[in-house]
């Protein structure tokens, strides 16, 4: 049977954990710490923090005090929104390690294409961020690089200048929400798909239909969000800083949806909304 412990690979060969665990909205301190080791303690070997979520100190405590090797945890970063370009990237990289306090990190994102800063120059922007992902990557700072919100054309523009193909693409990806063009767009280049807020932040648990199923196959919501994710090859990233709710959403792997349901949540439409416009954002 699979486990939260089964790897996806990525196009460099570095191998990712199946599911990660969310950190959007959860806050620095006791509450962070508490529920990443949580997750570890329940399996989980993949952490997903930003720079953006203020509580990367709190991620790398909790990553260092469970008592699993370093190497055996898989965790993300993202590059803030208001450090584009090469200089800034190189800076924010370095205060990110230095709030982890970790030697390395497994993956570093572009967190959005076009944050309001740089709207007027975000091709140029991101490609100096990108050549300095690139050279992290190539010092063995990072294990891999990718990119969050990008749709096909700020992908193409990136892809003028950048020497590596980033290795993931973090978009939101849940009932409803498929973002057809773009999940394409990324499987043709062997990019891999992550999908935040898999359980649409939330609002899922209001669906009627998902709540039919979930009765159908005696799970509970998130455990039939999740599974589709999966099922769909994407890779969920689930937040929650409940106990019960962290272990539940690792109860993945003893059942599996028929392929007509995973195709009735995939045009569940107005079951979690859709995401925001990365190029009309106001951040
Ligand atoms: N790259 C980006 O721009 C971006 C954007 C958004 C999110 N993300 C990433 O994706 C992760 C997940 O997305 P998300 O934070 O939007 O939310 P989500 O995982 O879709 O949903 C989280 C919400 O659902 C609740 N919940 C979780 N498991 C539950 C369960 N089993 N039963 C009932 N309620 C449950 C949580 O409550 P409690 O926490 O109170 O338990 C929380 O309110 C983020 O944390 C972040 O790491 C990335």
């Amino acid at each position: 049977m699979k486990s939260l412990k089964d790897t996806y690979t990525l196009h460099n060969d570095v191998r990712i954990p199946i599911v990660g665990f969310g950190t959007w909205q959860t806050p620095d301190g006791e509450v962070a710490i508490e529920s990443v080791l949580a997750a570890i303690a329940a399996g989980y070997r993949h952490i997903d923090t930003a720079a953006g979520y203020g509580n990367e100190a709190s991620v790398g405590i909790a990553v260092k005090k469970n008592g699993i090797p370093r190497e055996e945890i898989f965790i993300t970063s993202k590059l803030q929104n208001t450090a584009h370009e090469y200089e800034a990237t190189m800076e924010a990289f370095e205060d990110t390690m230095a709030k982890l306090d970790l030697s390395y990190l497994d993956l570093y994102l572009i967190h959005w294409p076009n944050p309001l800063k740089y709207r007027d120059r975000w091709k140029e922007a991101n490609a100096g961020s990108w050549r300095a992902m690139e050279k992290l990557y190539k010092a063995d700072k990072i294990r891999a690089i990718g990119i969050s919100n990008f749709r096909p054309h700020h992908i193409d523009a990136l892809l003028e200048t950048a020497e590596i193909v980033p290795m993931v693409n973090q978009i939101r990806l849940c009932p409803g929400d498929t973002q057809d063009e773009t999940v394409s767009y990324c499987r043709e280049r062997n990019i891999l798909l992550e999908a935040y807020s898999p359980l649409g932040t939330g609002l899922i648990f209001d669906s009627p239909e998902v709540k039919e199923l979930a009765e159908k196959y005696g799970k509970s919501i998130a455990q039939i969000c999740l599974r589709w994710s999966l099922q769909r090859g994407y890779l969920p990233l689930p937040k929650s800083v409940t106990p019960n709710r962290i272990v539940e959403n690792g109860e993945l792997f003893d059942f599996e949806l028929s392929l007509d349901d995973v195709e009735k949540l995939a045009v569940l439409v107005n079951a979690c909304g859709i995401g925001k416009d990365p190029d009309t954002i106001q951040f």
